[in-house]
């Protein structure tokens, strides 16, 4: 669970680098879409950090790797984003696979929230990328998905308590 803090905060870094990227080319919209995703990603490892020290366990806080900063293409950034979001699901589904094992019902219900997340992150993801693939990379489409983009906020689930 350590560990998947670290993958959280790197998430949190990957979506900033690719805020950053979109402000460069102007994309106020792409780049508040990403900024909000960073926020959710920092959301998430705090949702780690707070369930371990509510354990019992001891958190320990693990360095990070440089990351991408530089893209091809608006889509390439979505494409990245969506099999990222797949490797995070799957980082999920081995922590399931280990509280199952070990028959930790605390972790598994604390899981579960993960779960269905990651099917929403896969799900934003992947239903940009296929608006951007009937759009493509110019005109008028970009600017009217960039004004929808430009309305996402980030708001932290009421539930929670910790
Ligand atoms: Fe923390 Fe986007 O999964």
């Amino acid at each position: 669970m350590n560990e998947q803090i670290r993958y959280e905060q790197y998430s949190a870094h990957y979506y900033l680098a690719m805020a950053a990227y979109f402000s460069s080319e102007n994309l106020s919209g792409f780049e508040n879409f990403f900024l909000v995703q960073a926020d959710g990603e920092r959301f998430h490892a705090m949702k780690f950090y707070n369930y371990i020290n509510e354990v019992g366990g001891r958190v320990e806080i693990k360095g990070l790797e440089d990351l991408k900063n530089d893209f091809e293409s608006i889509q390439e950034v979505f494409e990245l984003a969506l099999k990222h979001e797949q490797f995070v699901t799957s980082r999920i589904n081995k922590l399931m696979d280990i509280a199952n094992e070990e028959k930790d019902y605390a972790t598994i219900s604390f899981l579960k929230w993960f779960i269905d997340e990651q099917i929403e992150e896969e799900n934003t993801m992947g239903t940009i990328l296929n608006k951007l693939k009937r759009i493509g990379e110019n005109g008028a489409g970009i600017m009217m998905l960039d004004r929808e983009l430009a309305q996402r906020t980030f708001a932290a689930p009421a539930e929670e308590g910790n």
